[in-house]
């Protein structure tokens, strides 16, 4: 077989070595602390402490960053990983790498023009790593998705308390092609946030990101004026329906109202992820929000192994902390079917725009995909090998 027959992510260092050759030096970051202090530095004031803050003192998400550091791969030696295969099957989706975008709700505001979401979808396009949508956003659902190419796009939906609302927006997604409903669980209502408190900043009560309310017939039939003539009742409105406190019992009807794969986000606790299998979830998504929204957690990352456990074959994904291809290769050997990338691509987006966010994305795979090839895993069964990872 020729091994240079297709490229494969870790060639992106070829591409920045030989521009180094003529003089040219790449012009956004390519360490993680770089790309954070460079991209909340093009970020306006109240954007930048609503993205790069935690929940209370912030300690969860620091945990979330740091608790990587306690995994290690043991390299392996004359496997010939010429070629390395990182596609995942997800929903009956082959993807080309097991990479997600995480849904980020203001991501609309980090976008120098303000439409970030567009970009968005432009670099789930060119990269074909699947957009997770947030309902919170600048440009309406449809918008969105007609970006994504060929790359598939799920809808994440914060479940609104009005249930034809909630109806409504699931079945505008599946109109409008996305491929599954990620249902954020620990959202409902807003975590104590320091940064954001300090300012009186929330960009939503500001009218910020509520294009898919504001579009949605059903929310303008609770309007007594369309949200363009009374912008401020809408916001009270949204206030009205945003958060609804979820139990086991509504999942039923959230199962009901669409034939879609439905994934859970937010789940740690196995117990959670039976209830969640028992109850028709295809996927259940660990995560603790990045740390945005209770303080005084474990990190994300302590939570898989038992989730994966509990999962028993049901596909997880996994965000809170991921900032390297190292990152993603870890969660993988701890049994992450896909890795979401969260803040990291916001600053990418910032700096950048949609080349911005591919830059980040095409970093992280290929920093996954060389030291897969460097430590002998060729495969992502490979590194769920018993001994391939280490707790230190
Ligand atoms: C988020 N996250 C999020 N999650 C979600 O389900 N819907 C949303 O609208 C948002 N909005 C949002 C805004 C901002 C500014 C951030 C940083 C995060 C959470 C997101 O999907 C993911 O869980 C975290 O970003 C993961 O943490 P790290 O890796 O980004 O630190």
């Amino acid at each position: 077989m020729d091994v240079n027959a297709k490229a494969q992510f870790g060639d992106y260092q070829n591409e920045i070595y030989f521009d180094g050759l003529f003089g040219v030096l790449p012009a956004l970051p390519l360490s993680p602390s770089d790309l954070e202090e460079r991209g909340q530095a093009a970020l306006a004031p109240s954007v930048r402490s609503y993205v790069a803050g935690g929940a209370g003192d912030e300690t969860t998400q620091r945990a979330n960053t740091a608790a990587f550091e306690r995994y290690g791969l043991v390299p392996r030696m004359m496997v010939g990983a010429a070629r390395r295969d990182l596609t995942v099957d997800l929903f009956g989706l082959t993807l080309p790498s097991p990479l997600l975008l995480a849904p980020v709700g203001v991501i609309g505001l980090c976008a120098q023009d303000g439409h970030g979401d567009l970009a968005t979808a432009r670099a789930a396009a060119r990269t074909g790593v699947p957009m997770i949508a947030s309902t919170l956003s600048v440009d309406p659902m449809e918008d969105v998705a007609a970006g994504f190419g060929d790359t598939p796009g799920f809808f994440q939906l914060y479940t609104p308390t009005d249930r034809a609302l909630a109806e409504s927006l699931v079945h505008r997604a599946e109109a409008a092609g996305f491929k599954a409903i990620v249902v954020t669980l620990d959202t409902w209502i807003t975590g104590w946030r320091p940064r954001d408190l300090a300012t009186g900043n929330f960009p939503q009560l500001r009218g910020h990101c509520l294009a898919n309310y504001t579009s949605d017939p059903v929310f303008r039939a609770r309007l007594a004026n369309p949200p363009e003539a009374d912008p401020r009742a809408a916001v009270l409105e949204w206030t009205q329906v945003f958060g609804n406190p979820l139990t086991w019992d509504d999942l039923p009807w959230l199962r009901s109202i669409t034939e879609l794969p439905i994934v859970l986000k937010g789940i740690c606790h196995p117990e959670d992820v039976r209830r969640a299998k028992d109850g028709g979830a295809d996927a259940v998504y660990c995560s603790n929000h990045g740390g945005r929204q209770a303080n005084g957690g474990l990190p994300a990352l302590a939570a898989l192994p038992g989730v994966v456990e509990a999962a028993d074959g049901l596909p997880v994904l996994f965000d809170s902390g991921v900032r390297t291809g190292a990152d993603v290769v870890k969660a993988l050997a701890l049994g992450a079917t896909a890795v979401a990338v969260g803040r990291p691509y916001a600053y990418g987006l910032a700096l950048g725009g949609t080349d911005g966010i591919v830059h980040v994305l095409r970093s992280i795979l290929a920093e996954a995909d060389l030291i897969m090839a460097v430590d002998g895993y060729p495969t992502i069964a490979d590194l769920r090998a018993e001994g391939a990872l280490r707790r230190l």
